[in-house]
């Protein structure tokens, strides 16, 4: 086996081939002043099961880049090429909201399956669809955050009431919780908008004594969050610990959480952000040394 680094992955690389005791090398790029790209593979492929590393946000950019080297690995004589993508993108378009929009987790999965042999991921947001399997050809396998999450509260929240933003997050939530042996309970959220939610929170029992721990999959605009830490502060619940899976948020928007109130925000090391706390690389290498044996079903 060998590691190949997407740009940007050299830490998670390092760290994956470290685990599974293989080398690891990073994928030359370069862009060409009209756009296009080179990616160059410079370490010895052949005969070998290539995983390739990287999460895809900002997937746009990312995307081309991973096809050019999955193709090259496989024209240089690779014996197979998966993917690590703790981040996997296009996961939340999972119908077509507006006639004539594309379904693009699914187009995404199309593209991603005709070029890999397997795909180990970090909870995808699996919503419409029920397993990545619906829309993924190819093996696949979805790693749970949770137990790396349960972990981490365990250490540092004291008496935890996880709080879901809304109803898809209680597949996340539950098992955190349950991991915790703690109380949960979601939200309800409306969104009108990129950035324009609203969410409301009846809490059903008394709280006091819990510390509210508000637990997403993602955050990106940080609009979803910000709104539920109101909606926290508002029932008259302690001002919360914000946790996201992958943290795909800027600058602008961490700021914009910790004014509502939110006393931390916290994520997994999915996507290199200035919030990660919770290492998920254990989690990864057990998945890539049970997806990356050779399948005897053909792709
Ligand atoms: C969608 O349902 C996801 O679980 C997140 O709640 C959503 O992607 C967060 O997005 P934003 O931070 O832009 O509100």
């Amino acid at each position: 086996m060998i590691v190949l680094a997407l740009p940007g992955a050299a830490a998670l690389a390092a760290d994956l081939a470290g685990r599974l005791a293989c080398p690891w090398s990073q994928l030359a790029t370069h862009r060409f002043p009209d756009g296009e790209s080179l990616v160059r593979i410079d370490a010895p492929v052949q005969d070998r099961c290539v995983v390739l590393v990287g999460s895809l946000d900002h997937p746009d950019g990312k995307t081309l880049p991973l096809l050019f080297a999955a193709d090259a690995a496989r024209e240089l004589g690779a014996e197979r090429v998966g993917l690590v993508a703790p981040y996997l993108a296009y996961m939340r378009q999972d119908m077509r909201f507006h006639p004539g929009e594309a379904v693009t987790s699914r187009s995404y999965a199309r593209l991603l399956s005709g070029a890999l042999d397997f795909l180990v991921t970090v909870d995808p947001h699996l919503h419409r669809w029920h397993a990545l399997g619906d829309i993924y050809s190819i093996r696949t396998q979805a790693v749970a955050a949770a137990p790396a999450i349960a972990r981490w509260l365990r250490d540092q929240v004291p008496q935890p009431l996880l709080v879901g933003p809304d109803a898809e997050s209680a597949q996340w939530i539950a098992h955190v919780a349950h991991l915790c042996s703690s109380p949960w309970t979601v939200m309800e959220k409306t969104r009108s908008g990129d950035r324009e939610v609203r969410v409301a929170f009846a809490p059903d029992n008394d709280w006091t004594g819990r510390t509210p721990v508000l637990l997403d999959d993602v955050v990106s605009t940080g609009g979803t969050m910000v709104a539920a830490v109101r909606a926290i502060a508002a029932a008259g619940l302690g001002p919360p610990v914000c946790v996201a899976t992958h943290a795909l948020l800027d600058d602008e928007a961490l700021d914009a959480l910790r004014d509502a109130g939110a006393t931390r925000f916290v994520s997994c090391d999915s996507v290199p952000h200035s919030s990660n706390a919770i290492a998920l690389g254990p989690l990864l290498a057990d998945a890539v040394r049970a997806l990356a044996r050779p399948s005897t079903s053909s792709r």
